[in-house]
């Protein structure tokens, strides 16, 4: 496994595994790996001769400098988990390879879909992750690239991206990785006290309720949006949002809509956990 930081030798790199006529599958992530980052890299190394994952907290998509700060950074367990799972080539840049004037000069910004729901609550997110996504796909030049629906808006920002812009790659979505009790994946779990994390999994069961309701022929979208908002205000969460929404558009769900997803966001203590269930109607 070769791990690189700088753009220029990346590219050389890659320059040789294209010189081979091989394909590069590439997984981009912030790091603190946990299974569901793992099950892009093996889709990515499925799908493609060369895998590249990059490993970079973004400092261009977090709108809280303290949320920042507390992001956990855990490199040599990650190259250790990559290592084991044949994980060709890993770029992990220092923020002022990838941000020279210390910041965004240039952006891409995907707005009709970014400045809603976790774009609305964390303003400048989607800007700053559309940005270094495109940053990366042409430093790394991927034949295709592996995204979580676990950040369902964040991969429907990509996909809309890469159509608007003519990127010459494929987006492959994969399911969201969940623990036993139903919770999603995310390094973000790793901060909640022992209490807060026997509470998480409820917020995918009321997910999963509010499913079951919808497909038993429950059209009252906002009652049941009410419904959820207030159990898990009850189960000691404090939610930002619960939406039933086109699964297309991101807006809000009406009377013949059938492709939908319903998306969340609630806060534990300081730890805000976002979670999502797709929805088929008949
Ligand atoms: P990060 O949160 O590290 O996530 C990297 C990738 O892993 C994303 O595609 C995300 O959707 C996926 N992922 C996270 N948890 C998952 C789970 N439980 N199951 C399946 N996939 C999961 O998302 C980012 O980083 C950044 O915004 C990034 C795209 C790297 C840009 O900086």
């Amino acid at each position: 496994m070769q791990v690189i930081t700088s753009i220029a030798q990346l590219r050389k790199a890659i320059n040789t595994v294209k010189s081979k006529g091989h394909t590069v599958g590439f997984v981009p992530t912030m790091g603190n790996l946990h299974e569901g980052h793992l099950d892009l890299v093996k889709r990515a190394s499925d799908k493609a001769q060369c895998s590249v994952v990059s490993i970079f907290v973004n400092p261009t998509q977090f709108d809280r400098a303290d949320d920042l700060d507390a992001y956990p950074r855990t490199m040599e367990a990650d190259l250790a988990k990559l290592e084991a799972i044949g994980t060709d080539i890993v770029f992990c840049p220092e923020p002022k390879e990838m941000y020279p004037y210390g910041g965004l000069v240039t952006q891409v910004d995907v707005p009709a879909i970014g400045s809603l729901l976790e774009g609305s609550s964390r303003p400048g997110h989607f800007c700053g992750v559309a940005t270094v996504v495109c940053k990366l796909f042409n430093i790394v030049a991927p034949d295709l690239a592996v995204f979580g629906q676990k950040d369902f808006q964040q991969l429907m920002v990509i996909r809309q991206m890469v159509a608007d812009l003519d990127m010459p790659l494929e987006i492959i979505g994969a399911p969201t990785v969940r623990e036993k009790d139903g919770l999603a994946m995310s390094s973000r779990n790793n901060r909640l006290t022992s209490e807060q994390r026997e509470i998480a999994p409820v917020l995918n069961k009321l997910l999963e309720q509010l499913k079951a309701k919808l497909l038993e022929g429950n059209k009252a979208f906002e009652v049941l949006q009410e419904e959820v908002i207030s159990e898990l205000a009850k189960a000691g969460f404090k939610p930002d949002y619960i939406k039933v929404c086109h699964a297309k558009t991101l807006q809000l769900a009406e009377q013949g809509d059938s492709e939908l997803v319903i998306l969340a966001a609630a806060f534990l203590g300081d730890v805000r956990l976002i979670d999502n269930v797709p929805v088929t109607l008949a």
